[in-house]
């Protein structure tokens, strides 16, 4: 099996003890933690910071954290998130001036950058900046909610994209993002996504630990 990895989203989570589910959830077997920050301005929806961050660190949450940033502008966020304890940063390119400056500031804070493709932004962004890239983000909603519908159209992008990793030969992870489920999961892998973020598939289930383990069952699958 291709080395795939479940990041539940914890926009989904339950704010009110969000310590001990994103535990239970990590427990339940999810590889990485999704922790989806918005701004009302850039996206129409606001969450949380790196303050947030920090305390799930300080509880003792040490698996990694995917911090996927829906902010504009981007760069003054971004130490602080790298200080409150970010493995992976992701930002949206429309939301930064200088996307190759964004990049950088994320690896000069020791931290694994990607980049975020909302449904209809074009793959020709990637162009002049794949080699720098740890990870690609495509969204399969437009980003701002939890609980929307999975677009098809993002199938095809996920091939496209799929392509140009393989022959940019180099280590890239390829996540997509938004209405992820046990019904469409095994569809979206062999479009060539080797990283799944669920937020309501995985905390609107009864059993975490269930949910996941049967999207791990439909991914042993995948060829
Ligand atoms: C949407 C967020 C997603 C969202 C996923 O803007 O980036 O991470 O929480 O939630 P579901 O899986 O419910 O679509
Ligand atoms: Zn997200």
């Amino acid at each position: 099996m291709k080395n795939y990895k479940i990041a539940p989203s914890i926009l989904s989570a339950d704010f009110s003890r969000l310590g001990e589910d994103v535990e239970k959830v990590i427990d339940a077997g999810a590889d990485m933690i999704h922790f989806d920050v918005m701004d009302n301005h850039y996206v129409p929806n606001l969450t949380f910071g790196p303050m947030i961050c920090k305390s799930l660190r300080e509880y003792g949450i040490t698996s990694l954290i995917d911090v996927h940033l829906m902010v504009k502008p981007v760069d003054r966020i971004i130490p602080d998130f790298a200080k409150a304890g970010a493995n992976y940063i992701t930002f949206h390119p429309e939301a930064t001036d200088h996307l190759d400056r964004t990049i950088n500031l994320i690896k000069d804070n020791g931290c694994k950058a990607g980049i975020v493709l909302n449904p209809a932004t074009p793959v020709s962004y990637l162009e002049h900046c794949i080699e720098d890239l740890d990870m690609i983000l495509l969204m399969s909603v437009n980003p701002g909610f939890s609980g929307q519908k999975f677009i098809n159209g993002t199938l095809k992008k996920i091939s496209l994209v799929r392509n140009l990793i393989n022959n940019s030969e180099k280590n890239i992870r390829l996540e997509v993002d938004g209405g992820i489920n046990l019904e469409n999961i095994g569809e979206v892998a062999k479009a060539g996504a080797d990283t799944f973020v669920a937020g309501s598939a995985i905390f609107n289930s009864d059993n975490y630990n269930q949910t996941i383990s049967l999207m791990r069952e439909v991914l042993s699958k995948i060829k």
